[in-house]
This record gives structure tokens, C-alpha cells and sequence, in this order.
């Protein structure tokens, strides 16, 4: 049977009809993700417009390398090489940022709200660094900025903590929202290999970049976290409160004996809600095998959201390429579709909560947060060693929750015997532990730098 669709009765079908018009895209930047979505909208573009309710038309692509632009578009599009047209060109409705970075993106995104364009962007380092800038701007144009596409690729976790989950008070949110550093952590498990070894098979097969310092030192992860960070607390992005730790010092050892206690380490950004305040933080961590995300592999990603009514909930899928990005950049702008006519004020928030409602509630410094704790320490195989170190960590008020003791791999020119204590702890303030690490560092029976890697359970 074929179902027609109802007859234009109803005054919203009216406005739908008379503006039959698809609407006008104009994408800046036409890479991966750019030619992504000028293939899926043309693919489903029957689907989309039954969905949206018109049609959404890419009309004119931005590109430096307007040959390459022209070879992906053929005729459907007009090419230009500077992305000002795009802006100054009064049919165009929506503009689509893909260019990346907070430099020339950052320019092109005020320009385009204060000519009276909504954006749809895909630029987590510029919403996590200059987002109050740009939502306030587009406020005060009545204009919308989405971001589907910031955070975890194909993923609609901000629609998820937007509006899905808009009846709870969120208490927390642990992801893996890099799959570069997921990919080499699951490399260095797979394979017991060291961190050097695997970037470099990384850069080889092309999941990680020529300069990988974003994914690998934790920074797009907390681009990412700041953003989940704002909408689940209605609280300002705040990238610069961000305390963020890649995997570059991560040693093969430590994978091995959180194995061996039970464990997998992974890359989280991680944000919680604490009565003195939010925290805010990006770095490797240990998670209980039996976790669901602790078994996330390869370039996945998955979140995991606390709230106080629907309990644990998680998100799992791709975080990066051409279609998956490209679904969440489309799925923007139905939503830019749907309620561009809607009047400003009854619009879903850009960061959840009323702009006048937002908190100034503080992101904690590190040393208040708190969380339990995996410390590495090679001493010598000595009596009384064990007792000097738990005596210190007794003295910190920071209670044991298991301990391994296992030959030390490292035997050194100096001979000698040595051995590895690996403590898990149960939670603490970062700060005692600090200060505990420094005392028992400087204890003539340790002799290496001493480990230490945080703990989340995820219960
Ligand atoms: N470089 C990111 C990652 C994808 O590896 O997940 C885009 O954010």
C-alpha cells in the first residue's frame, strides 16, 4: 500500500507548501567530511526532504582547491575559492563549516551569523575555546549554531544530552571520544607493544595524522568533554579549566598488570558533577574489564552517561570518517530545517539550558578531584620496603584497595634485586595523593619514577 502524504490542512503543512523552495547550503570546505555530506544528501535526499519537510540543497561549496571541489560536485553546486561568497550570497540559509581549527573558522563563523546565517559546524577546538563568543553572537542574530558533529562523529550524543535526557540532573559522563588513541591503546593490548612502536603502524595505516599531537596528547579529547561538559551542567565551555593527559607516556607494563588486576586503560574524557563543584579532565584510565566500554576496540567511540532518573546510559559508534560525520552534520540541518521559521526563544538552547540560566558553577582544579588510583612502583627487594609504602599512603589518609607484587623486568647494570608493587587505591583527593607520590619517591628504596594512572570504577 502506498501512503500518500495528508493533505496541506493544517497551517504548518501551509507554510511548508508555500515554501517549497529547498533550502540553500553553502559548505566551506569540501574534504572528508564535506564530500561525505554532499554525498549522503544527494543519496537520501528524497528521505531527507519527507523528513524535513523541504528539501536541503547544497548550492555552493567554498574550496581552496576549487578543481577538487568541482570533481565532487560536478554541476550540482557552484565552486568558489573564497569562502566570503558564500556569506555574502543572499540565497544561502545555512552555512556549513568543515574547515576546522580556531583560526580563519572562527572569523568565518561570525561573519556568517551577523549576515543572518545559521551554521552547522563540525569545529570541536572552536566551540570548545571561543563557543560563548560564538552562541552569544547568535543570539543576538537569532540565529542557530549546531554541532551534531563536534562530538563523537556519527554518535547524536549532544541530541542525547540536549534533549533525550533533558528530564535528569546528569551526574556524570565518561567517553572515549578519540578513536586514533583508542586504536593505538587497543594496539598496545593486542600486541604488548610500547606506545613509539604502534603510533608509527598507526601513521602507516592512516588512523593517525602526520602530526598526531591533538589525539595523541588528549586535546581533541577535551575539545570534545568541554562540550559535553556545558550542556550536561548548563555551565560556560570552558576549555582552558580542562586538566588534559594523553597516552604518550604509556607504558606496555602497566596495560599488562591492569590486565592482571582486572583492567583496561583507556583514554576518557571524563566530567562530573561534586558538591564544590565540575570536573573537567581528559586522561588515560583504568576501567573494569567486565565494562562495557571498556571493551570498545579500534577507532570506536562510546559515551556514557550517569543521570539520576534514566541511570546508565551509553553511545556507541563511529567517531570519525566521511559518512558517519556527515550524518550528524545532515541530521543538524533537519533540525536547521525544521525550525529556522520557529520563533528564537522557543529553539532548543544551544547549550541545553537557557542561556540566562546558565551556572557559574567552578571547574575543580585537579588537585580536588577525587578518584582511586593504579601506582607502579620498582623498589628494591628489600624487608620493609612494603611497609615504608603503605605507611605513607596511611599517613595520606588513601586506603589500599589490592596490591600485586611481580619481578621487575627491568634488571639493570647496577644487578641487584628489584621488584614491581603495583597498588590500587581506593578514591581519594588527587592532591594527598600527590603529596603521598612525593614522599614515597623520595624513599632511597624506590628506584624509578613511580607510575600513577587514575581509576574510574563506572559503577
Ligand atoms: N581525530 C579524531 C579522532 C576524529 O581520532 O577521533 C575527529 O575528532
Amino acid at each position: 500500500m502506498t501512503l500518500r502524504p495528508p493533505a496541506a490542512t493544517s497551517p504548518a503543512a501551509d507554510r511548508r507548501d508555500a515554501d517549497a523552495k529547498p533550502i540553500q547550503v553553502g559548505l566551506l570546505g569540501i574534504g572528508t567530511v564535506g564530500s561525505g555530506t554532499f554525498n549522503v544528501l544527494v543519496r537520501n535526499q528524497a528521505e531527507i526532504r519527507r523528513r524535513a519537510g523541504r528539501g536541503i540543497e547544497i548550492a555552493m561549496v567554498a574550496d581552496l582547491d576549487t578543481a577538487r571541489a568541482e570533481a565532487i560536485v560536478g554541476e550540482r553546486a557552484h565552486v568558489v575559492g573564497d569562502a566570503r561568497k558564500v556569506i555574502a550570497n543572499p540565497d544561502i540559509d545555512i552555512v556549513v563549516e568543515l574547515i576546522g581549527g580556531y583560526g580563519i573558522a572562527r572569523t568565518l563563523v561570525l561573519e556568517a551569523i551577523a549576515a543572518g546565517k545559521h551554521v552547522v559546524t563540525a569545529n570541536k577546538a572552536l566551540l570548545a575555546v571561543h563557543g560563548n563568543e560564538i552562541f552569544a553572537a547568535a543570539r543576538d542574530k537569532g540565529v542557530m549554531v549546531a554541532f551534531e558533529a563536534a562530538v563523537a562523529g556519527g554518535i547524536p550524543i549532544i541530541k542525547a544530552l540536549r534533549e533525550g535526557l533533558t528530564a535528569n540532573r546528569i551526574e556524570w559522563i565518561a567517553g572515549i571520544i578519540n578513536g586514533t588513541t583508542n586504536f593505538i591503546l587497543s594496539e598496545m593490548r593486542d600486541k604488548g607493544l610500547d606506545f613509539d612502536v604502534v603510533l608509527k603502524e598507526a601513521q602507516r595505516l592512516g588512523y593517525a595524522e602526520a602530526d598526531p599531537t591533538f589525539d595523541i596528547e588528549g586535546i581533541d579529547a577535551a575539545h570534545k568533554a568541554t562540550i559535553m561538559s556545558a550542556i550536561a551542567f548548563g555551565i560556560p565551555v570552558q576549555f582552558d579549566k580542562a586538566h588534559v593527559e594523553g597516552i604518550t607516556k604509556l607504558q606496555a607494563a602497566d596495560i599488562r598488570y591492569a590486565e592482571q588486576l582486572g583492567y583496561r586503560i583507556k583514554l576518557l574524557g571524563i566530567t562530573k558533577r561534586r558538591d564544590n563543584g565540575i570536573e573537567l579532565r581528559v586522561h588515560p584510565t583504568l576501567v573494569p574489564a567486565r565494562r562495557l566500554i571498556a571493551n570498545v576496540e579500534g577507532a570506536m567511540n562510546a559515551v556514557v552517561v550517569q543521570g539520576d532518573a534514566v541511570g546508565t546510559t551509553l553511545y556507541y559508534g563511529k567517531g570519525a570518517g566521511s559518512e558517519p560525520t556527515a550524518s550528524a552534520v545532515i541530521a543538524d540541518l533537519v533540525d536547521v530545517t525544521r525550525l529556522h521559521t520557529a520563533d528564537p526563544d522557543h529553539r532548543v538552547p544551544h547549550l541545553a539550558f537557557q542561556p540566562e540560566s546558565l551556572a557559574d558553577t567552578p571547574i575543580l582544579p585537579i588537585d580536588d578531584v577525587v578518584t582511586s588510583f593504579y601506582l607502579r612502583l620498582q623498589v628494591a627487594d628489600q624487608a620493609g620496603v612494603l611497609a615504608k609504602i603503605t605507611g605513607i599512603l596511611a599517613e595520606h589518609v588513601i586506603s589500599i584497595d589490592a596490591l600485586l607484587q611481580r619481578p621487575s623486568q627491568d634488571v639493570g647494570a647496577e644487578g641487584g634485586s628489584k621488584t614491581d608493587v603495583i597498588i590500587l587505591t581506593h578514591d581519594t583527593v588527587e592532591g594527598q595523593m600527590r603529596r603521598a607520590i612525593a614522599q614515597m619517591q623520595a624513599l632511597p628504596t624506590v628506584l624509578a619514577p613511580i607510575v600513577s594512572l587514575r581509576k574510574e570504577e563506572l559503577a
